[in-house]
């Protein structure tokens, strides 16, 4: 028998498909070795205003590998280092409450805290262990951006619904002549947009790696005209931006310092525009947006958030604390939070998703990129 007691389950972020599965594998683990597994509601939130339920047992738990969403919810723009408090006359401040939180979780007597996260949750993970709490990071997100992990979870199913949203424009594109763009999401990184690109046929790809040239893209489209091809499918990632010019935000929120304040959204339609234009043939757009986010995980993302929620309770009984789940060439494996936080060292400090926070973005030598270019895909360069 352990001596963990019980243990707590914390999610951050924007929701990915798996999120059940991880937390059901993390119970079904914990049972066998007699732990209690406990879930803060909302994430953050939950754990500031100490707001958990207990998993173990609880037919809300239960029947959930499948199911989309998350039965513990997530907080989202959340920093507890900068927290948001609204106070009573409406007035706004920002306040550390990361001691509320550590005390919370001694009162509790929660021995491990799991955090399911991208990279700014990941940060949060790794500033929580330095005031002591004993944390296991895992890898969520379908921008598959968290350093030192060779896949999220979430990711696989994304992909494979951007792949089928490209099936379906083909289809439609080739029956009326037309480039069709689809912009997906990935904030900062093109692996949604890369391998969707390849899974769905796509003749070119934009990513927030390459800045891209129009022309080359116009290049592509007439060279495909030329061998009888009058329609193009072009997957644009959100985070694209045209060589010389910066990314598209569609909004921006005052969420405080430490948080993601940037909503990027408009690149697919801004190159459906410019290539109408500049090609005369018609062009639409397609942005997919949540579609991503929400519903069934596939198979794959299933198997991937099993492993990740097993491997995670087992570091945890091992008490090999404050490292991140990680699966590296093909194996389950864990690395320390301090590795993956990166030069982001400064407790509650630069926000996730960002340039300065350490992504993992698709380096130019990756095979993905490779196989884009030999068969002909064109990158925008
Ligand atoms: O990080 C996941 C993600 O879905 C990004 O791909 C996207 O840019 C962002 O979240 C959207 O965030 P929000 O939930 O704030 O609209």
């Amino acid at each position: 028998m352990s001596e963990l007691k019980r243990i707590g389950i914390l999610i951050n972020g924007g929701d990915a498909p798996g999120l059940n599965a991880v937390i059901r594998a993390i119970i079904k683990t914990a049972r066998v070795h007699g732990v209690e597994s406990y879930g803060f509601i909302e994430g953050f939130k939950g754990l500031v205003e100490n707001n958990y339920m207990l998993l173990e047992g609880n037919p809300v738990a239960s029947g959930i590998i499948q199911k989309g969403g998350a039965i513990i919810k997530s907080s989202l723009n959340t920093n507890v280092f900068n927290y948001k408090v609204v106070n009573e006359d409406g007035t706004v401040e920002y306040k550390d409450l990361s001691d509320v939180c550590v005390q919370n979780l001694k009162d509790d007597g929660i021995d491990c805290l799991f955090m399911l996260g991208g990279d700014s949750t990941q940060k949060a993970a790794r500033d929580l262990s330095l005031k002591g709490i004993k944390v296991i990071g895992v890898p969520k997100t379908i921008d598959n951006d968290v350093a030192c992990t060779d896949v999220t979870f979430g990711f696989n199913t994304a992909v494979s619904v951007a792949t089928d949203a490209l099936d379906r424009l083909h289809t439609t594109a080739e029956t009326h002549n037309r480039i069709m763009t689809l912009e997906v999401m990935g904030r900062y990184a093109g692996w949604i947009a890369l391998e969707s690109a390849i899974a769905g046929g796509a003749d070119v790809a934009l990513l927030p790696e390459i800045p891209y040239d129009l022309d080359k893209v116009v290049e592509t489209i007439n060279d495909r005209k030329k061998r009888g091809k009058n329609f193009s499918v072009i997957v644009v990632s959100e985070g694209a931006y045209p060589k010389g010019g910066s990314f598209c935000i569609k909004d921006k929120r005052e969420g405080g310092a430490g948080v993601i304040n940037v909503q990027l959204g408009g690149a697919g339609e801004s190159v459906a525009k410019a290539l109408e234009e500049i090609t005369g043939m018609t062009a639409r757009n397609t942005t997919l947006g949540y579609m991503q986010r929400g519903g069934t995980p596939t198979a794959t993302d299933r198997v991937l958030c099993t492993k990740y929620g097993a491997k995670a309770m087992e570091l945890a009984l091992e008490g090999k604390f404050n490292v991140l789940t990680v699966l590296k060439d093909g194996k389950l494996n864990s690395i320390p939070l301090e590795e993956v936080v990166g030069n982001n060292k400064e407790i509650g400090a630069v926000e996730g998703g960002t340039e300065e926070s350490n992504m993992r973005t698709i380096k130019m030598d990756d095979d993905l990129i490779k196989t884009a270019r030999d068969i002909g895909i064109c990158l925008g360069d």
